[in-house]
């Protein structure tokens, strides 16, 4: 025992003899394209970069985060867009009891979605866009299906009624997520627990995979490593003010999250940027 013992510690001396390994490596920098190129040689596929957008419950989004989200979306290029859910917060369309005075607000409201998307597409002109619908949007469909004599008409659908297509934005119903490459999944949620990150815990148990969520308008991430490997679930937070009408002295953060993904390939790198008091850093830029 004791000579095998000395025989690694040769084995790891010699390995330790040689420097080679310790040499720096030139840091990949982004083309204007937003990949990572292909060194040559490298066993590394190219990376795309997209940024997920959680819970801006319009009309009630942060205009001083949205302002600084639009200046680092145009630095930073991604090749895709994801908009978490509750994009729209549909006050009007709620079961609950609703303040009068905010009533009869419902077309307001949309032009103002259709016109924040338009912003950010005018930022990424060339991102793919997804658009995920939340529980709010979801609203919609619950009053239609109460009132089903007019429930089939096209022009009442999400995407008619905010224009995804002219945005260029992809539609995916409430409760579908979308699966990145095979290796994590984009979804609202349908979770809430009562800190950050429980409903990470709780989403990557449900699911087994990693992923990231809006939904609970928390920001947290958890990780786990098993013999399945190494996962991550991680909860987006949201570009909302932070007291709704409908929801008081929230334990809520504002935040989004944007990430490197290998395409092709299953690997990513996903990075939360907490937003405090309207500003940020992200991608090496402080956003003020
Ligand atoms: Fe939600
Ligand atoms: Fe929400």
């Amino acid at each position: 025992m004791i000579e095998w013992q000395y025989r690694c510690l040769q084995s790891i001396s010699r390995e330790f003899e040689s420097p080679s390994h310790l040499q720096f490596m030139p840091a990949l920098k982004m083309s204007k394209r937003g990949l990572v190129p292909v060194q040559s040689g490298s066993p590394f596929a190219d990376f795309e970069k997209s940024v997920f957008i959680p819970d801006a419950h319009i009309p009630h989004l942060e205009e001083a985060i949205f302002e600084k989200l639009l200046q680092f979306l145009h630095d930073f290029q991604p090749q895709k867009i994801f908009i978490l859910g509750d994009w729209m917060d549909f006050y009007n369309l709620s079961k609950f009891d609703q303040d009068p005075t905010l009533f009869g607000q419902l077309q307001k409201e949309l032009n103002l979605g259709k016109f924040y998307l338009d912003k950010i597409r005018s930022a990424c002109p060339k991102a793919g866009g997804i658009f995920l619908e939340g529980n709010h949007e979801d609203r919609l469909r619950r009053w239609l299906w109460k009132n089903p004599e007019i429930a089939s008409l096209m022009a009442l659908d999400i995407p008619s009624l905010l224009g995804l297509n002219e945005v260029g934005f992809d539609f995916i119903p409430y409760k579908d997520y979308y699966n990145y490459n095979g290796s994590l999944i984009i979804k609202h949620g349908d979770i809430v627990r009562m800190h950050s990150a429980y409903t990470a815990k709780a989403e990557l148990e449900k699911h087994g995979v990693s992923g990231i969520s809006g939904h609970t308008h928390r920001l947290g991430q958890f990780n786990k490593t098993d013999n399945a490997g190494q996962r991550v679930w991680q909860e987006a937070g949201c570009i909302c003010k932070m007291e709704l009408p409908w929801s008081k002295n929230n334990n809520w953060q504002q935040g989004f999250v944007y990430g490197y993904m290998e395409n092709p390939g299953n690997r990513f790198h996903i990075v939360p940027v907490p937003i405090i008091k309207s500003r940020f850093f992200a991608d090496g830029t402080y956003y003020r």
